[in-house]
């Protein structure tokens, strides 16, 4: 029965379009590397909001919570060079500035301090100490400002 064959391949067409509809499918290499970075970024942002919270003392300070927030963020931080591919900037889907990749030198030393300083703040965290946590996390802060005031597009 050709037809329930050819019916059952648009069915299933439709749903893999659907599927992937429903997950903003990207478009290009560019556009995939641009979902991925966003998306690392969006869970350093969801940690480092909570680790702020509680050094500004808007939350209670829970030294197993910032603990484990510290790692994630040292964890995840490495992975962010790589959302960076040659070629990945979209006008306006992207509010990296193409600056980065005339710069790339300059780029990947700030992702290296990044990287270093979020591994820094996971180390110190393991203490629970806030009088130390507090200045490693000033210093992760002013890593993602540093880069931010550069390379990023407000
Ligand atoms: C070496 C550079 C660099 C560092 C360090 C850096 N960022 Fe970014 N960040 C960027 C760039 C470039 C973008 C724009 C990415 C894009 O839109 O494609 C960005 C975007 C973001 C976004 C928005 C993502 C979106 O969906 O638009 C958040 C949130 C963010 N960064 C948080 C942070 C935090 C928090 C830190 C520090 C813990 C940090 N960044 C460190 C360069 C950096």
């Amino acid at each position: 029965m050709p037809s329930l064959r050819s019916g059952l391949l648009v069915v299933s067409a439709l749903g893999f379009a659907a599927v992937a509809v429903a997950h903003g499918a990207p478009h290009s290499k560019a556009e995939e590397a641009i979902d991925y970075r966003h998306s690392v970024y969006h869970v350093i942002a969801w940690n480092v909001h909570r680790m702020g919270a509680q050094v500004e003392g808007k939350a209670p300070f829970d030294k197993d919570a910032f603990a484990v927030q510290a790692a994630r963020v040292a964890m995840l931080a490495p992975m962010l060079p790589e959302g960076f591919p040659e070629g990945s900037y979209v006008k306006g889907k992207t509010d990296a500035k193409p600056e980065i990749w005339q710069n790339r030198a300059e780029f990947d030393e700030l992702m290296k301090k990044l990287a270093a300083r979020s591994a820094t703040l996971a180390d110190v965290a393991k203490s629970g100490d806030l009088a130390k946590i507090k200045p490693a996390f000033g210093d992760l802060t002013q890593a993602c400002k540093n880069c931010h005031d550069k390379f990023k597009a407000d």
